[in-house]
């Protein structure tokens, strides 16, 4: 990539790729940078065109992206969820010669294809879970016994943690199996890794480990941890219980041996590698890797970022990571609160009025304008509301602050985010 050092340049256009609140607290944490005098989203959300021009694009075209990115002149295009990047939208964008932050289809494997990690965390001696594919209904029950008595039973598909169940009830798991198989895709049977689990989202650019805050998200529904997993519903950072030098410990033995790895095999990964992990009491363990920014982590993770988060995506896009100065960030702590409509995860009541959804720290996940131009929910996940504080309490008080502003009927969210860490 020839383009010049973003350190060095000014009036930089930058493109996001997305619609939901990950993308929205992108723009946000974008717009901060002084460098950044453009900001494009596509297709974006009434929230993102606050600070950024919207435009239609279908995001899982390679094609129409990089037109539409040549079309803005941009000079960074960064790609937030991973089904664009499975598809090969980056790719598509770097043929055009325009800098783009995110990992080529070969590398986005990594999330995209279980098999694919599986074998790169094995040659890279990375601690994972056991796991088996299932894709007959004949031998459930034989892989039953062989799992549990806590069954972690994925679709093997791209679910964004939607198609995850997490049981000791034998016959819950069985029908879930059960569900995926009879619906055309393979249940991905896994070993229970034991331990609170550890978000760690690292920028890469080949060999090159930029780490930034650790969060851990939500997943149930519920307070306490209770219902069906959801796309994840809240989160919180930095991880008071988290050890002093685990962090370095999972670069060093789990994302950079990957990268390594990865470069080894001739893909090499450039963007954002978010691992997954459970830390044990034998230390941390991968329970998933992910090709793109976490949500709802990320909103958390930002709201503490000083550095100017162009510059370190550019740097990454362009190969230049290792030059990119040190990370800054606030002290303090964030949470993100995500404010769910009626009846989520299931089948999430849509289209009604939202109020009070204005202000720093509030984004748009699942959010649309009627034909009278008010503010309606659009999806499960409405918003993603983002508090931060000299601690984590205060951040908690921020956000549940703000919540209590915003009015959406029968929408629910959970109240004890980050609580157990205090
Ligand atoms: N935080 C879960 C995910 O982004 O997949």
């Amino acid at each position: 990539m020839s383009s010049p050092p973003l350190g060095k340049v000014s009036g930089v256009r930058v493109l996001v790729i997305g619609t939901g609140g990950r993308e929205h607290a992108l723009i946000e944490a974008l717009s901060r940078d002084p460098r950044v005098t453009e900001l494009h989203a596509a297709p974006g959300n009434p929230g993102t065109a606050a600070s950024a021009t919207n435009h239609e694009v279908d995001a899982s075209s390679g094609e129409s992206v990089a037109a539409l990115a040549a079309e803005l002149g941009a000079d960074l295009v960064v790609i937030g969820p991973e089904v664009p990047l499975v598809l090969g939208v980056a790719d598509a964008v770097r043929a055009r010669g325009i800098a783009v932050f995110g990992p080529s289809a070969e590398a986005a494997k990594i999330e995209g294809s279980k098999a694919f990690a599986k074998d790169v965390m094995e040659a890279a001696g990375v601690r994972t879970a056991r796991s088996e594919i299932v894709d007959s209904p004949a031998i459930i029950d034989a892989a039953l016994d062989r799992f549990g008595p806590t069954w972690v039973i994925k679709d093997d598909g791209l679910a964004a943690g939607k198609g995850v169940v997490v049981t000791a009830d034998r016959a819950a798991a069985r029908a879930h199996a059960a569900d995926l198989i009879e619906s055309g895709r393979p249940a991905l049977f896994e070993s229970f890794l034991d331990g609170p689990e550890v978000s760690l989202f690292c920028l890469v650019d080949g060999e090159t480990v930029v780490p930034l805050l650790p969060a851990q998200d939500h997943k149930r529904v519920g307070d306490g941890d209770t219902g069906p997993n959801t796309g994840g519903m809240g989160a919180y950072s930095p991880l008071p219980w988290l050890a002093e030098g685990v962090v370095d410990e999972i670069v060093d033995t789990v994302v950079r041996p990957v990268a390594r790895e990865m470069v080894r095999r001739g893909v090499p990964f450039s963007g954002l590698l978010y691992a997954g992990l459970a830390i044990g009491a034998e230390g941390p363990a991968v329970v998933e890797f992910n090709c793109r920014f976490g949500d709802p982590e990320t909103q958390a993770v930002l709201g503490l970022l000083e550095s100017p988060l162009a510059e370190a995506l550019h740097a990454t896009a362009t190969g230049t990571l290792a030059d990119l100065p040190p990370l800054q960030w606030r002290d303090g702590a964030a949470i993100t609160v995500v404010l769910a409509a009626e009846n989520y995860p299931a089948t999430p009541r849509k289209g009604d009025v939202i109020t009070g959804a204005d202000g720093p720290g509030i984004y748009h996940a699942g959010t649309a304008l009627d034909g009278e131009g008010r503010l309606v929910s659009a999806g499960g996940r409405v918003l993603n509301v983002v508090g931060v504080g000299d601690d984590l309490a205060a951040a908690r008080a921020d956000a549940y602050a703000k919540l209590e502003r915003i009015k959406l009927p029968g929408s629910h969210f959970r109240k004890d985010i980050g609580h157990q860490a205090l």
